[in-house]
């Protein structure tokens, strides 16, 4: 028998959904599964543009199937992106939730980074039953072993990597090789294994040991390797001045590339197209149970999620594994 006292999860009506902070190629595969998903479920959707700032300007519209419709082969995201200074301030938290009280949302997907995902917590507590998608390129969010976009900057930067490494080896030279990841060294290491390079150069584990790198290039050489391809992620930076001293101390010709922007462009893989859309649909099913506060993951081969605060304070670091294996296969 049902239990007559147990509390009615109050139904949501009117989802909203934004993307926030560094686009990722996938964005757009989720915002189809949120509108889509809540549509099935008999939901209005909202789609607010430029993440937070659009919110708390009212840039906000409503969406059917066929706004979404020719999105989910696209990289970048069709509701915009921006970062907000306006809302790390209470005032700016308040606004935000009397904004979607005020255009009847009453459910939100915010599809961002970590610091989107302080945002989605401060609605939540404002009463906006919200969650959180990771989306973003880096892959640094660590309660989930994958973030949208992640696979597709890969990609994209393994393929203009391997065009450096052909000219490189035809000149017999040096190359440094720069990749995106302020902080996180996640893509820098799955290029470096990808791209078969002699060093990868991680924030999260580089000790500045610059005569280490020089000792191994000569090393190289004289073994005769006919190319030096060292991957150096945005957070350990200074490629252009690398590139001079290790000229310098080597004799060896060395050129800086710095991939850039191009990593957060294009068309997303096939993964980032369904994971992203699995994300976008659970983000729905989560909102419909009733749920907030929660950060959707995927963790052990599921879709799973986690409390966003809880998620916040979760650590990690590039498995030391793949980290070992990359400097033995190296020689
Ligand atoms: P990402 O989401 O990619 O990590 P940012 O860190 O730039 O990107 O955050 C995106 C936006 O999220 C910020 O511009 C701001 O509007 C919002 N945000 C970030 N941190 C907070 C915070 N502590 N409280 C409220 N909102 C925040
Ligand atoms: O999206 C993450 C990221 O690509 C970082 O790796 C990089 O440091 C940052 O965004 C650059 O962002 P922007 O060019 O938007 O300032």
């Amino acid at each position: 028998m049902a239990n007559k006292y147990k509390t009615k999860v109050k139904k949501v009506e009117t989802i909203g959904v934004l993307s926030s902070g560094g686009d990722a190629p996938g964005m757009n595969a989720a915002i189809r599964a949120v509108v889509r998903t809540a549509l099935a479920n008999g939901l209005k959707v909202k789609g607010i543009n430029r993440g937070y700032s659009g919110l708390l300007e009212e840039d906000i519209m409503d969406m059917n199937a066929k706004s979404v419709a020719d999105i989910i082969q696209r990289g970048g995201t069709m509701l915009y992106t921006a970062r907000c200074p306006e809302f790390m301030t209470k005032e700016g938290q308040d606004k935000g939730a009397y904004i979607c009280k005020k255009h009847g949302i009453d459910g939100l997907v915010v599809i961002g980074g970590d610091g989107s995902f302080q945002g989605a917590k401060k609605l939540a507590e404002r009463g906006i039953n919200t969650i959180a998608l990771p989306g973003t390129i880096d892959l640094d969010i660590a309660c989930t072993e994958y973030t949208i976009g992640f696979d597709t900057a890969v990609n994209t930067a393994m393929q203009a990597i391997d065009k450096v490494r052909d000219t490189s080896t035809s000149h017999e030279r040096c190359s440094i090789i720069e990749v995106m990841g302020r902080h996180a060294g996640y893509i820098a290491l799955w290029c470096g294994i990808a791209n078969g390079a002699e060093d990868i150069l991680l924030p999260e584990f580089y000790d500045n040991n610059e005569q280490q790198l020089i000792d191994n290039i000569i090393e190289k050489k004289k073994i005769g390797k006919k190319h030096h391809i060292i991957i150096n992620a945005e957070g350990v930076g200074d490629s252009y001045g690398m590139a001079k001293r290790i000229e310098a101390a080597t004799g060896v010709e060395t050129r800086a590339t710095i991939v850039g922007h191009i990593q957060r462009g294009g068309s997303p893989t096939a993964k980032d197209r369904v994971y992203a859309s699995a994300m976008g649909a659970k983000a729905v099913e989560l909102l419909c149970e009733g749920k907030s506060n929660r950060v959707v993951a995927y963790k052990n081969g599921k879709f799973v999620d986690f409390d966003i605060e809880e998620a916040l304070k979760m650590e990690k670091l590039p498995d030391e594994f793949l980290v070992n294996m990359a400097k033995k296969l190296s020689r």
